[in-house]
């Protein structure tokens, strides 16, 4: 069983940190997902790069259901992702991890549910935490014996892109109560907890958000950042892999007990 994945983020295209890594194609009833899978430190590991391998895909269209079916259907049990985000925090600078525990929904054309009607049905699943706090427990013991700059928590505004926002709109975010800007996060965390898996994301600070910053975003700028924080961002994340118990239950396994739980 594949029990852990990593969703790779802007920045982060390739799983170069695992061994005997192979192609698997996954069928989902919103089309096929090709994965990596591969091995470190004797636990198999999937990895989709979110955007696609070249940065092809925009967020507001990646396939977000088909990425987690997939990842439920090889027997995912925990997810570590990755997103490159704005800051609209003065102490959430450039270089900065912070591994956000809420966020704010400013999407607009997402599907955001396996649960539509019909032969499903309808779920309201419980957000109250919508990231596994055991997991980003782990990413904090990771960063700290890393020694690396992480932030326990944060609120992340998802923001439909693809174009970066106006000032006007980071103000408007900052007051009710932002500290990060991104823009695939939602409806990833969502779905990933009505299929029941453990799921963390480790944002990545790039840039301070438009009207922050003194100049015009670029998406050249964010790369870069992403680029030169990319080894920092493959050891938090296989750190904190190292001290998952695999074998520990969570709460988020059981997030649609009350519907009976997630079916394939
Ligand atoms: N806005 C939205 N998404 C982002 C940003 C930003 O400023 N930086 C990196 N991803």
């Amino acid at each position: 069983m594949v029990k852990i994945a990593i969703i790779g983020g802007t920045g982060v295209y390739d799983p170069s940190i695992l061994h005997n890594v192979h192609t698997v194609d996954i069928t989902t009833p919103y089309g096929e997902v090709s994965c990596q899978v591969g091995e470190f430190e004797n636990k198999k590991i999937a990895f989709i790069p979110r955007h696609g391998s070249q940065h092809s895909i925009a967020p507001h269209l990646i396939n977000y259901r088909a990425n987690i079916w997939a990842l439920k259907k090889i027997g995912v049990e925990s997810i570590l992702a990755t997103t490159a985000v704005g800051s609209l925090n003065v102490a959430m600078k450039p270089g900065d991890f912070v591994l956000v525990d809420q966020f704010l929904d400013f999407t607009k054309s997402r599907i955001n549910t396996f649960y539509e009607g019909g032969e499903r049905g309808v779920v309201h699943v419980d957000v109250t935490e919508p990231y596994c706090p055991s997991l980003r427990k782990k990413l904090v013991e990771a960063g700290k014996s890393l020694g690396f700059a992480v932030h326990n928590k944060g609120v992340y505004v998802c923001a439909e892109g693809p174009r970066f926002e106006t000032p006007a709109e980071i103000s408007m975010f900052k007051q009710m109560g932002g500290d990060l800007v991104g823009m695939t996060n939602v409806p990833e965390v969502v779905l990933a907890r009505e299929a029941e898996i453990c799921y963390s994301t480790i944002s990545m600070v790039t840039n301070f958000a438009a009207g922050i910053s003194q100049t015009p975003l670029t998406h050249a700028e964010v790369v870069e950042a992403m680029r030169k924080n990319t080894q920092h961002i493959k050891q938090l994340v296989m750190t904190a892999i190292q001290l998952l118990d695999t074998e520990k239950d969570c709460g988020c396994r059981h997030a649609l007990a009350e519907y009976g739980g997630f079916k394939l």
